[in-house]
């Protein structure tokens, strides 16, 4: 059996290449999604491999820079994965997509059969990368999450620390609303489906912690916690008391975000026969405590 994972230099790729039994990573040098023919290469490597599974973690995801990059942000996130899909056999395909696909108006958590409206270029292409999937014979599921977070890669919580360090004042967004992901959750996640579930329905899945917090208060619960790590106090120049809220419309972004990203995972949970996912700061928390002890987070500070 082999678990193929596309992506492996991503903060999620990397993990499921980390955590998932009999995984093997493909990283940009050995395919790169942008290229204008790359189907050839795609099948040869396939042919090769033979997966049993396919993740697709690969993808632009680059937020702001994609309302300048439409055309790439669309061959990377949508027929990149339409591409798999084509090819992937009798393989199980898990590919990622993320709550962008929504406007954010809604007052309460999306479900799968929420209508979409993507308010970015990003959310446009990812759903575009859904549809191409879920459209094709395969055998495949299409899994949103959100706000991802993981040791390996860049994300908001090690953007926070670098700029607790270097600021005596910050503010952050606190009317947008959403979950950290923690990678290693959504490893744990497939390790269980491929293992106990193969069979799952086709389909749209969203997937997520629960719980649920804003920006404001996700920088808030980091600095809080890298203040109590022996060797980030004297590093630190602000305290999580003093982080200032803000709203959406004093941080305008060349890209649109979603206030509401929150997510019902009901589906999933159904699907692997739970009735909880783990609360998200007892996943968050393993993952903060490896960033904090990664050195340096920004070459900069030597
Ligand atoms: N990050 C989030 O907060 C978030 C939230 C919701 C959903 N998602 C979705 O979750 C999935 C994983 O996200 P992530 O945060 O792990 O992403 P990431 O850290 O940005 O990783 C994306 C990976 O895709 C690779 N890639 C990009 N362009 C490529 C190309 N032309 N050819 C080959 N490889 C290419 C990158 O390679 P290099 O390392 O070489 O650049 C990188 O390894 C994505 O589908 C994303 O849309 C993410």
């Amino acid at each position: 059996m082999t678990v193929l994972v596309f992506g492996a230099n991503g903060q999620l790729g990397w993990q499921c290449v980390r955590d998932l039994h009999a995984a093997v990573g493909v990283k940009r040098e050995r395919l790169d999604a942008s290229r204008a023919s790359i189907e050839h290469e795609l099948v040869s490597l396939l042919d090769r491999y033979q997966p049993t599974v396919i993740i697709n973690a690969l993808a632009y995801t680059s937020v702001d820079r994609a309302q300048q990059e439409p055309e790439l942000a669309f061959r990377i996130n949508a027929r990149f994965p339409g591409l798999l899909a084509k090819h992937a056999g009798n393989a199980l395909l898990i590919h990622f997509s993320s709550d962008y696909v929504f406007d954010g108006h809604s007052s309460q958590p999306y479900s799968e059969s929420d209508p979409t409206a993507p308010l970015s270029v990003y959310g446009s292409s990812k759903r575009a990368g859904e549809l191409a999937v879920l459209e094709s014979e395969a055998h495949a599921l299409v899994i949103r999450s959100t706000w991802l977070v993981g040791e390996h890669g860049q994300n908001f919580a090690k953007t926070i620390l670098r700029l607790a360090c270097m600021r005596s004042a910050l503010r952050v967004v606190a009317d947008q609303w959403g979950v950290p992901t923690p990678t290693p959750f959504l490893s744990t996640q497939l390790e269980t489906l491929i293992k106990t579930k193969p069979s799952i329905s086709k389909g749209l899945y969203h997937l997520v912690p629960e719980g649920e917090t804003n920006w404001y208060r996700y920088a808030c619960y980091i600095i809080e916690k890298a203040s109590q790590h022996p060797r980030w106090q004297d590093r630190l120049r602000i305290k999580a008391t003093s982080v200032e809220p803000i709203p959406t419309q004093a941080y305008p972004l060349p890209a649109p975000r979603p206030l509401n990203s929150r997510l019902d995972c009901h589906r999933w949970r159904q699907a692997l026969g739970v009735t909880h996912l783990a609360p998200f700061e007892t996943v968050l928390d393993p993952v903060l405590d490896r960033i904090l002890v990664q050195e340096p987070l920004d070459p900069s500070e030597h």
